[in-house]
């Protein structure tokens, strides 16, 4: 049974500058165990969505639900410490403590932890993000900024969340760093996690289950990667893309004469690799 975990009905948000609001109307819901992307251009109001996801702003109409509560309920955003993680962009950016181990079991403590449990999920979440324990007693100021940014999600991750909600989480860092955080997002949705994540790479995106696609504060389409990604020409239009599977095997299909949609609109280059070597007269 599906249900839902985040609940968007008709939500506006302005920061009382510029002309148009950051979010005009949105309305979308998250179901529980799955990831669900959110895209769109630069300033088309996805971390405005994703504070308001967490609690920490409120709509200024419509309502947000996350686990049952509307977030407008002042009990329900203190009920919501902790199940709700949350991992603004450039979270880097807000470490405080004087070492790592601090810093990440500065959450968990502040949920009321005891000693031991609050070290066990230090020492679990660092091993998680695939950083070493060595490095736990180090200050984070001698980390480099993508150990960094591991260290901030290791923190929010020691709160067990049941819905985290990340802003782009791999901006910024190198391939390998990009591809441990994507393996990362992928064990959480495997252990059941609800994860929320905004990116800028429509190759995450299509690894999800939904994506929530926003152009200029507003809704322009939501659905299964496969069906949003179907709509190449609108996304173009937004200044987005599909993925580089999709786009490749397109362009294949327009060389070789195939009809569109032949290759089976592969979303990634497994699916891809598998397509061409099945389909492409002449190759076998
Ligand atoms: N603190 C703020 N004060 C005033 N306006 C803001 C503030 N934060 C965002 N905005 C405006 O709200 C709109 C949406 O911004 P938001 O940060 O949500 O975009 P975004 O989709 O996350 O962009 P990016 O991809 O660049 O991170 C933009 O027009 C921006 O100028
Ligand atoms: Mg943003």
């Amino acid at each position: 049974m599906s249900e839902e975990v985040v609940s968007v009905r008709a939500v506006s948000y302005g920061y009382g500058t510029g002309f148009r609001p950051a979010l005009d109307g949105v309305s979308f819901a998250v179901e529980r165990g799955h990831l669900t992307s959110i895209v769109g251009q630069t300033g088309s109001g996805k971390s405005t969505l994703a504070r308001l996801l967490c609690g920490l702003s409120l709509p200024d109409s419509g309502e947000i639900r996350v686990l049952g509560q509307p977030t407008s309920d002042k009990r329900c955003r203190r009920a919501l410490k902790g199940r709700v993680g949350y991992v603004m962009q450039m979270p880097e950016r807000q470490l405080f403590c004087d070492t790592v181990a601090e810093d990440i079991a500065y959450g968990p403590r502040n949920l009321g932890l005891g000693e031991d449990e609050t070290r066990r999920r230090v020492s679990e979440t660092i091993g998680f993000v695939g950083l070493d324990e060595s490095l736990l007693d180090l200050s984070p100021f001698e980390l480099s900024g993508g150990q960094r940014r591991m260290v901030a999600i290791a923190g929010t991750l020691a709160m067990g969340p049941e819905v985290l909600v990340m802003d782009e989480p791999t901006a910024g860092l190198d391939p390998r760093g990009r591809r441990r955080l994507e393996a990362v997002v992928g064990n959480l949705r495997d252990a059941g996690t609800t994860v929320v994540l905004v990116t800028h790479s429509m190759d995450m995106a299509a690894t999800g289950d939904r994506v929530v696609v926003l152009s200029q504060g507003r809704l322009l389409m939501e659905g299964a990667p496969r069906e949003v990604f179907a709509h190449e020409t609108e996304l173009v239009a937004v200044g987005l893309g599909i993925p580089a599977a999709l786009s490749f095997a397109h362009g294949l299909e327009r060389r070789r004469g195939l009809p569109r949609g032949r290759l089976g609109e592969p979303l990634d280059l497994d699916a891809l690799a598998d397509a061409v070597a099945r389909e492409v007269p002449g190759w076998r």
